[in-house]
């Protein structure tokens, strides 16, 4: 039976021409139906590819963790931890799925101080917006991105928010995921050894919402686990240094190294 399951297996996956591993080569903008992105440039791309639904609604448990486990290599457990965040987005009581458009609310995930998109006091805070941006991309100054220049990035666009958004807020979880998605973008596209990034990939998913790959990125070897999130993580936290943000901010919801 073990043949026939690996000729049927092998006959099935020629048979369907939309077999996940495809989805690399196809990527359509969002149209008229389907639910404005949000502010995550990852989720996004992911659903432009049709990795996740393209509609971006309806996003269940099993679209995320297969989603970032066929484009990116991150595991199943990372994969279902980040999918009950993204639940909790929801509205609707004992959620069982989410829409690219429930993350933009405010102060559940979505924070101030993002690398691409205004605070929501601005009004807008899920699109994509190129004069953030441009802030953010003026501290990556060689064609590799390493994790000095990372923080800095990251922590500029702080200062800026905090100087400029009379309701600046960094809650504990905000923080976290400040954090979180500075290495996201590190690990997901780049070297997690070293931790190094080449520049014109990051603004390339930044910019399109779509992956890197006529740029020569291509889908790690190895997988993504939450140990390998939380190593990053660290390795941000400890460039930056407390004393440099803690500093001149009015952080709610705790010291700087609380709940890292
Ligand atoms: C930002 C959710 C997976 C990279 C965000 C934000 C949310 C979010 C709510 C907005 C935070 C803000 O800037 O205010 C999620 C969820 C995920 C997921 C629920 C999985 C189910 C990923 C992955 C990557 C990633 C796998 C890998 C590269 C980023 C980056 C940002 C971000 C770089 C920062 C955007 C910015 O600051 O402008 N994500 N994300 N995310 N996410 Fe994701
Ligand atoms: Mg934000």
């Amino acid at each position: 039976w073990l043949f026939t399951a690996t000729v049927l297996r092998a006959s099935l996956t020629v048979a369907r021409p939309s077999s996940p591993v495809s989805h690399f080569f196809t990527w359509k903008p969002p149209g008229p139906n389907d639910v404005v992105r949000g502010p995550c440039p990852m989720l996004n791309t992911l659903a432009n590819h049709g990795f996740l639904p393209h509609s971006g609604q309806n996003i269940t448990e099993e679209d995320t963790v297969s989603a970032l486990y066929t484009a990116l290599n991150v595991n199943q457990s990372l994969g279902v931890f980040l999918f009950h965040h993204a639940i909790t987005t929801n509205p609707a009581p004992n959620a069982t799925n989410f829409s690219l458009y429930d993350l933009r609310r405010h102060n559940i995930l979505e924070h101030d101080a993002s690398l691409s998109r205004g605070d929501y006091y601005f009004g807008n805070d899920y699109s994509f917006n190129q004069t953030i941006f441009k802030e953010t991309r003026s501290y990556w100054t060689a064609p590799i991105i390493d994790v000095e220049m990372a923080a800095k990035a990251r922590l500029a666009r702080v200062h800026t928010s905090n100087a400029t958004n009379p309701t600046f807020t960094l809650t504990k979880t905000g923080r976290k995921f400040s954090f979180g998605e500075t290495a996201a973008y590190m690990i997901a596209l780049g070297d997690r050894a070293t931790g190094t990034v080449r520049r014109a990939w990051v603004e390339y998913l930044f910019e399109n919402e779509r992956l890197p790959l006529e740029l020569g990125w291509s889908r790690r070897k190895k997988t993504i686990t939450q140990h390998d999130l939380v190593d990053m993580l660290r390795k941000v936290v400890n460039a930056t240094g407390s004393s440099s943000e803690d500093a001149s901010l009015m952080i709610r919801g705790g010291g700087f190294h609380a709940g890292l």
